[in-house]
């Protein structure tokens, strides 16, 4: 009797009828939703399944369902045979957090995409079938916090993609098995009932990894640095580091070591290079009150969950804290802010954030999301591929590879700016003020229009430090206290990013490379090398050859605009535009939204 049902099972997971359309896929859907009592948002046959339903996402050209996320929606009871593992196109697959019941559903293995699947926190039991082997595709398994109990299949190592698998607090028995897994980067099997040793395939991985198991550790120790460097290479590039900043040249170090770390890439839960709580600190979020919120009603594609598992890499560290670029579960990709230096209290913290996220227009890089707990202050913005204005207007310089900036894509990129800049003055009752405005700060959209990002944090921070290499250049005069900025100084600040993208010249020094027009110019920002540039009338000099040398007949609007840059950067606040009349003034220019 037992065998017959056994092969039955067997002969169910492969007989299938295959979606092979949206339609079918949509058909699929609503089949396994009719096996509960529930109801999903727009989850019905006359909407359109691509833009509408919720936690459904499709193919490029909209053929196929590739997504399906449908993390804590309260699901009760086992997943139908023959509804999900109908959409073969499926890629990525996210039930945790419901209280799914019954057996590892088999028929998946008929999700020959599929590349995640995310199964964690449901009360899923019995054992793993070996045929889960059958999912070539998967990279990321997690089927932790569930009841499944046996022994832990061999025939994983057949999953020759994987590189996360987490299978702890479950009840998993017997010995582990040798897994060889050369991509393997992540795995947790803690708190189950294993027994025996770590197998060598294994033994890379941290101690957590296999605890809470009646496990006998035999592992040798590591020694290795936070990013898997050699010791050397690690004390060789702090040597260059230390030797880099006595020369003066702190500010390229802080990029440069940057980039090495990206290049680390820092994960949260990775594997034994990089220690755990390198990204943030899982168990931060069940503390008291610690709570993401999002903005702009999307249905929560992710949560904190999400976030904390994704991949991150830095992508910088300013006075603000540590930026990451973090890749989530769906591919969506946002960036975090870690904000160190949060002076203000939750309330103040959480009022802020309240008022950016009503900030919304093309032009200014949405909040997507914030958390406060007491250890971890987070920002989640949106993400621009193309980088920022700082990167494009002086990366590469002087090497073959430097993709030049034409003075189109520069006016393009000062008008949305501008537009930005303005919607941003026009929050809380037209008193929002952004604090920071800089060309790192300013991003390109998809139509390649100036963006602003990093909103509304400076005056929930501790004073920026004056005249670092982060910030001289761009603040007003009158600004001691980078808490007190004001709108005015937003405008100074802006007249500094047009003058930089009119020279080309970064802010905080000019000076190098322009030594015959400013003999005492060592010391000098940019405001002032312009502004006394353009006393003795050489105002032609100060252009970016790189404009200058691509394109005839556009130094009058060239000369337009620095006059909106000067009229920015005015000594006296009360001479300074107001960001209205500037957007004005540079649509005037030339109107290049017709273009
Ligand atoms: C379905 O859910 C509703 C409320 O969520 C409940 O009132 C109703 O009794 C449920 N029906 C069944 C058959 O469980
Ligand atoms: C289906 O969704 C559409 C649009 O969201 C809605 O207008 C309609 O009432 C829904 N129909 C049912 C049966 O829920
Ligand atoms: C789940 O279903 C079982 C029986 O089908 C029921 O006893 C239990 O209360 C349900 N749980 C929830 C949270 O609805
Ligand atoms: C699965 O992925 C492959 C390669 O990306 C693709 O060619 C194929 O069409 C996909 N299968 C389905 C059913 O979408
Ligand atoms: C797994 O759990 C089920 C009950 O959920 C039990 O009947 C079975 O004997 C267990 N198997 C092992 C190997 O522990
Ligand atoms: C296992 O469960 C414990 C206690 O609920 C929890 O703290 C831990 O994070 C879980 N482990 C994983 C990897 O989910
Ligand atoms: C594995 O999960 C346990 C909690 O269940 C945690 O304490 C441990 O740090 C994790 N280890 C790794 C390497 O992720
Ligand atoms: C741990 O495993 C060993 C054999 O590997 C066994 O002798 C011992 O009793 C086990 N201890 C517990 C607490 O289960």
């Amino acid at each position: 009797m037992q065998i017959f049902f056994f092969s039955l099972s067997l002969i169910l997971c492969f007989v299938l009828i295959f979606s092979e359309t949206l339609e079918d896929d949509k058909k699929a859907l609503l089949d396994f939703l009719s096996n509960f009592n529930l109801s999903l948002h727009r989850w019905n046959q006359s909407s359109p399944v691509c833009h509408l339903w919720t936690g459904v996402t499709c193919s490029e050209n909209r053929d196929r369902i590739v997504s399906l996320r449908l993390p804590g929606v309260g699901f009760n009871g086992s997943i139908p045979l023959f509804t999900i593992s109908r959409l073969s196109a499926l890629k990525i697959l996210s039930l945790r957090k419901n209280q799914f019941t019954g057996e590892f559903p088999c028929d998946f293995i008929n999700l020959k995409n599929l590349t995640h699947l995310y199964l964690q926190h449901n009360r899923f039991s019995g054992p793993l079938p070996a045929i889960l082997s059958e999912l070539k595709s998967l990279k990321v398994l997690d089927l932790s916090n569930n009841g499944f109990n046996g022994s832990i299949p061999n025939s994983l190592s057949g999953l020759t993609s994987l590189r996360v698998l987490n299978l702890a607090n479950n009840s998993f028995s017997g010995e582990i098995p040798d897994l060889d897994l050369p991509s393997l980067r992540q795995i947790n099997l803690s708190n189950n009932r294993l027994i025996g040793t770590i197998p060598k395939s294994l033994q890379r991985f941290q101690s957590s990894a296999f605890s809470g198991n009646n496990i006998t550790q035999e592992k040798e120790k590591q020694h290795k640095t936070p990013f898997g460097l050699s010791q050397l290479a690690f004390l060789l590039i702090l040597a260059a580091a230390c030797i880099l900043g006595v020369s003066g040249l702190s500010c390229m170090m802080i990029t440069c070591f940057g980039k090495t770390r990206i290049s680390g890439k820092l994960r949260k839960r990775d594997s034994s290079s990089s220690p755990p709580g390198n990204w943030t600190s899982r168990d931060d979020h069940t503390e008291e009150g610690g709570k993401i919120i999002f903005f702009g009603g999307r249905n929560h594609s992710f949560d904190l969950d999400d976030l904390l598992s994704s991949s991150a890499e830095v992508l910088g560290k300013g006075a603000f804290g540590t930026t990451y670029k973090v890749t989530m579960e769906d591919m969506s990709t946002v960036v975090v802010k870690r904000l160190k230096e949060v002076v203000v209290g939750r309330r103040e913290f959480e009022q802020q954030m309240e008022i950016i996220g009503m900030i919304r227009h093309d032009n200014v890089a949405d909040l997507k999301a914030y958390y406060y707990s007491k250890d971890d202050k987070l920002a989640v913005y949106s993400y621009y591929s193309q980088g920022s204005l700082f990167e494009m207007l002086h990366g590469n310089r002087g090497m073959y590879d430097r993709v030049p900036l034409d003075w189109d894509a520069r006016l393009r990129i000062a008008t949305g700016a501008a537009r930005g800049l303005a919607k941003i003055h026009e929050g809380n009752n037209g008193r929002f003020i952004h604090g920071n405005i800089k060309s790192s700060n300013i991003f390109l959209d998809s139509q390649s229009y100036g963006c602003i990002g990093d909103l509304g944090l400076t005056t929930i921070m501790r004073s920026l430090p004056q005249n670092t290499c982060l910030t001289s250049g761009y603040h007003a005069p009158e600004i001691t206290d980078t808490r007190r900025s004001s709108q005015f100084s937003d405008v100074y600040s802006f007249g500094v990013v047009l003058l930089e993208l009119l020279t080309g010249k970064s802010p905080a020094s000019p000076a190098p490379g322009v030594s015959e027009t400013t003999p005492q110019g060592e010391n000098m920002d940019l405001a002032s090398w312009i502004r006394s540039v353009v006393v003795k009338e050489w105002t032609g000099e100060v252009f970016d050859m790189e404009i200058l040398s691509q394109s005839g007949g556009v130094e009058e609007e060239m000369v337009e605009m620095l006059q909106i840059g000067l009229a920015c950067v005015a000594l006296k606040q009360q001479e300074r535009p107001h960001i209205a009349q500037v957007v004005k003034m540079i649509e005037d220019i030339r109107s290049i939204d017709a273009e």
